[in-house]
């Protein structure tokens, strides 16, 4: 069992480099099989999620190849089909995006039913709908997600019930390659989704409006392999500029878009925090008191539900109440329970948490229930005195690259260790 052993009490300080997004990459990793080609991705974070993309490409067949630290080349070219067994799809959520890509390039697709951080229920009617829209068969059951067309995908309108990312970005890849125009309203506006409209404009796909709420995709006869790296990850500097405002420190940090973190910025500036933006940087100092606030998460380009655990630290340290207001998740605090072993008074009414700050945060044994949970435990282990452990790191490491490095290389007390099985079980009994 591996632990993050945090000695807190240190403000951050120095520099530290954003890596790749997480959701773009998964998105664009997966889009190589429609492209049929040989792709080069670069500026991939180190995370878990990553790894497994890898690994599902290469259960179906696709040849991949590490050509740097953060690149790696994918040829797409021998993949047969995508029937990907449910153990595989279900370690992590993207794995639908093949359903999309398949449906793509084959016509047709059986992926095992996605996984993921457990939010409560995470439904995937909007993927089906537009599924069937673009004229396949869609069938689940026994695991798996079915989807058939008889000849192809057919473009189609597709108006979404709600604002999603995972099935915009489905639909655009399943209609990248389709006789004739889809259009998407309702669309989400999020970086990745732009991102991922790149990707496949540079391969030759023919995609406008993405970061609009209206999507047109062109359809193309055929796209062409592509040399491209992924945007820097906004929640990933999100989490490190709550930390550095959690502890009273100061952070440049560079490989970021500040466009994409105007939301995050917004709020932490409100809660009292000092940020200067530069061309591909922030500067993030706090000196006065932590203030309280109010939030409400919403789609892009409003406050990100993934930031939700990390902006609850920073209103626990600051006086006064404060409120969250979650729009997307009905399961996104399951963390509380875990910040108030660390103190923290929060109550939870369905969708709203109210916080009651300026209680000092103490040092506990905690779990990171999800990743983002996990990144707020880690924040709040930071910002109290004496010694937090975080069990459950490899919720972390699904989406953070080197998160403990980096952070120690600013000055934080933290490390990673491994417990040996036959200590958990002398633990247990
Ligand atoms: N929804 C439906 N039906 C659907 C799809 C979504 O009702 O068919 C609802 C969901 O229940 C939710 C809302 O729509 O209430 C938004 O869901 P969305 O589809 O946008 O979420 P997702 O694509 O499953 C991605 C990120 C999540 C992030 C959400 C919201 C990936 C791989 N995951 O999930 O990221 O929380 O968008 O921004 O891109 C994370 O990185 O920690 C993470 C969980």
């Amino acid at each position: 069992m591996e632990k993050i052993i945090i000695d807190g009490g240190v403000a951050l300080d120095g520099k530290v480099e954003i890596s790749g997004m997480k959701n773009a990459a998964v998105a664009v990793l997966f889009a190589t099989i429609a492209v049929n080609d040989v792709c080069v991705i670069e500026n991939l974070p180190q995370i878990s999620d990553v790894k497994l993309s890898l690994e599902i490409l290469r259960s179906v067949g696709a040849r991949t190849h590490i050509t740097g630290k953060n690149a790696v080349e994918i040829d797409t070219r021998s993949v047969k089909n995508t029937v990907v067994p449910f153990e595989l799809a279900r370690k992590m959520r993207a794995s639908y995006y093949l359903v999309g890509a398949s449906l793509a390039r084959f016509g047709s697709a059986k992926v095992g039913l996605p996984g993921g951080c457990d939010f409560g229920s995470r439904p995937i009617d909007q993927h089906v709908k537009a599924f069937e829209a673009l004229g396949a068969n869609v069938t689940v059951g026994g695991g798996c997600l079915d989807a058939c067309t008889f000849g192809g995908v057919r473009p189609a309108n597709i108006f979404f019930d709600c604002v999603t990312v995972g099935a915009t970005i489905n639909t655009i890849i399943a209609s990248v390659l389709a006789d004739g125009m889809t259009v998407i309203e309702n669309a989400a506006k999020e970086p990745h989704i732009v991102d991922l409209a790149n990707f496949l404009n540079y391969c030759g796909a023919n995609i406008t409006g993405a970061g609009t709420d209206v999507i047109k995709i062109k359809g193309v006869e055929r796209l062409h392999g592509c040399n491209y790296a992924i945007i820097p990850d906004m929640i990933e500097a999100g989490t490190f500029m709550a930390a550095a405002a959690a502890t009273g420190g100061r952070l440049y940090i560079s490989n970021v878009i500040p466009k994409h973190l105007e939301a995050i910025s917004a709020k932490i500036g409100e809660m009292g925090a000092e940020i200067e933006e530069y061309d591909d940087a922030v500067m993030i100092t706090r000196r006065g008191k932590l203030l309280r606030s109010n939030v409400k998460t919403l789609p892009y380009p409003g406050f990100p539900t993934d930031m939700n655990p990390q902006i609850a630290v920073l209103m626990a340290l600051a006086d006064g109440v404060s409120q969250i207001s979650e729009t997307i998740w009905d399961g996104r605090f399951r963390y509380v329970e875990e910040l108030r072993r660390m103190g923290a008074r929060i109550k939870v009414d369905g969708k709203l948490a109210v916080i009651e700050g300026g209680y000092p945060l103490t040092h506990a044994n905690v779990r990171a229930v999800d990743l983002r949970a996990g990144a707020a435990m880690i924040i709040a282990g930071l910002a109290c005195d004496g010694r937090t452990e975080i069990d459950e790191v490899h919720y972390i490491e699904r989406g953070y690259d080197n998160i403990v490095s980096k952070l120690r290389s600013v000055g934080a007390r933290i490390k990673k260790i491994n417990i040996p099985d036959d200590d958990d079980r002398a633990l247990t009994v």
